[in-house]
């Protein structure tokens, strides 16, 4: 029976070591909190980076990285730091990631990055040749592995390769502007199965296929050679039952078994009940549009000033990808925003803003998403945005209100939320007004169907499709995830 290989950058876990030894994060991220369901229900085995370099582990631990990892069921490529700093912070996340996200003026094109890509994808590569059988399934995710699926390919022809894109494909006229446009496609072309979350999506991609490489495409089909490569939409979903029982259980916890997080909100909700709490949780990136919807929020208090102090805005943002200069500069950026916009507009009982530079655990992203009232997500660019799904799955009442970004690849199956050009400041203040004076039944009317749709189109099912649409066209038989 053949088993299912999964393999993308980041493992469902980091690794640290520290004074009090080894031990293992949950990562953060869409690919790795989405895929960690998928993987846990199955028997795949997960390969990636352990998030240490070489340099880093020393010979005394490798047996107890191994293990841990092994206990998550997942394997180790190993990266050295210069691997890291060029094809992680280097070409993946300084050149394609803003170009994918039409952020064009960040991109940089250095050959030093690219070349340590080819060299990284072909350790990837090599790690998936060791360890999977002629029968085996691999699924690789995600830019920084665009190469891999070619390299596999080579030296397996009959093994089936799946590669789902987690970011936008951007349109031809920015990719383009790529100087290894060509290498890249020829890579994803290594598959048999290319997925992305949304039509657009996949549409661009078939365009740059077509007057790139010239190559025949009908429908969602591109023959190359001797081989068709099947090319479609799967819109990724959420773990749906794990959001909504962790909801349900939160409902039902004893006043002292509340976490201290949920004992403050509880407390801020007591001391100013007619307060609204808006909720935005995202990783610290630019393409998130964090400092536009801040200036935004304080274009809403400067518009409708009968709502300061009767709303609050509370920013979760996950530290990201801290070494590369347009986080750095971005960090600089929301500080001082935040700092300037409570500066002006705090008054003795009221913050504006409460803002968090972190990561929480599972626990406390339960307590914000089942406290606020309103989830406020402004991406300018998003290949899906999960958290959109996760504010939903959790309202186990059906009220709150969805405003979602039209930028996000969610907002096509969300069209239920109050959707919002983030561009917009006016439309965002309007918006913002209509959902907190919105009427419950009006909420629930809405959260009603976005459930359903979640919960129908939950990760489980995203990866059914994808797996049974791959099965098809290698008709193996037997496939395990
Ligand atoms: N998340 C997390 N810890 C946090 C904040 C967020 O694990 O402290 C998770 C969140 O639950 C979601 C994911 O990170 O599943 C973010 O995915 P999304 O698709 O919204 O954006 P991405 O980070 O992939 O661009
Ligand atoms: C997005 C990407 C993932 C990535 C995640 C977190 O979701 O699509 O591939 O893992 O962001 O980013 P990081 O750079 O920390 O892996």
């Amino acid at each position: 029976m053949s088993k299912t290989i999964i393999i993308s950058n980041r493992l469902p876990v980091q690794l640290q070591i520290s004074d009090g030894g080894l031990s293992a994060i949950p990562s953060v991220g869409g690919l790795a909190t989405g895929m960690k369901s998928v993987h846990s229900g199955g028997e795949s085995l997960w390969i990636g980076w352990s998030g240490l370099t070489d340099e880093e582990i020393p010979e005394s631990l490798e047996n107890e990285i191994d293990k841990a990892l092994e206990n998550h069921g997942c394997s180790k490529v190993r990266l050295t730091e210069n691997d890291v700093e060029g094809f992680y912070f280097g070409f993946s996340n300084r050149t394609i990631w803003p170009l994918f996200h039409y952020f064009l003026e960040y991109s940089e094109f250095e050959l030093d990055f690219w070349n340590t890509y080819k060299v990284v994808n072909q350790k990837f590569a090599d790690a998936i040749l060791e360890q999977a059988g002629d029968e085996d399934i691999i699924w690789v995710h995600d830019y920084q592995l665009m190469l891999v699926p070619q390299m596999v390919k080579e030296k397996r022809p009959n093994t089936s390769i799946g590669f789902f894109l987690h970011i936008p494909f951007p349109s031809y006229e920015i990719f383009r502007t790529l100087p290894w446009r060509e290498e890249v496609l020829q890579g994803l072309l290594g598959s048999d199965l290319i997925g992305f979350h949304t039509y657009d999506y996949e549409r661009h991609f078939l365009s740059s296929v077509r007057r790139l490489l010239g190559l025949d495409v009908s429908f969602n089909d591109i023959y190359l050679d001797n081989r068709v490569i099947k090319v479609d939409s799967f819109p990724m979903g959420i773990d749906y039952k794990k959001f909504r029982d962790a909801a349900v259980a939160h409902e039902e916890r004893k006043e002292n078994n509340k976490s201290d997080l949920q004992q403050k909100l509880d407390n801020h909700k007591a001391s100013a009940p007619d307060t609204k709490l808006i909720l935005s949780i995202d990783r610290l990136d630019y393409s998130k549009g964090i400092a536009k919807r801040l200036n935004a929020f304080e274009y809403f208090l400067n518009k409708y000033p009968e709502y300061k102090e009767k709303v609050r805005l509370i920013i979760l943002a996950v530290p990201s990808r801290s070494n590369v200069p347009q986080y750095q500069l971005l960090k600089r950026e929301i500080d001082e925003l935040v700092g300037r916009i409570n500066g002006e507009l705090s008054t003795v009982n009221w913050t504006p803003i409460w803002y968090f530079y972190r990561s929480l655990p599972f626990e406390n992203l339960i307590d914000l998403y089942t406290s606020s009232d309103i989830a406020w997500l402004t991406p300018l660019r998003d290949g899906m945005n999960l958290v959109a799904k996760e504010y939903v799955a959790t309202r186990t009442d059906k009220t709150g209100v969805l405003i979602l970004s039209e930028m996000a690849g969610s907002a096509y199956e969300m069209n239920e939320a109050l959707l919002i050009n983030p561009n917009n400041f006016e439309q965002q203040a309007d918006t913002l007004k209509n959902a907190i004076t919105m009427p419950k039944e009006e909420q629930m009317a809405r959260n009603m169907f976005l459930q359903k749709r979640l919960e129908r189109y939950n990760v489980e099912v995203w990866a059914n499709e994808f797996m049974n649409a791959l099965h098809k066209k290698s008709d193996v038989e037997d496939v395990n995830i």
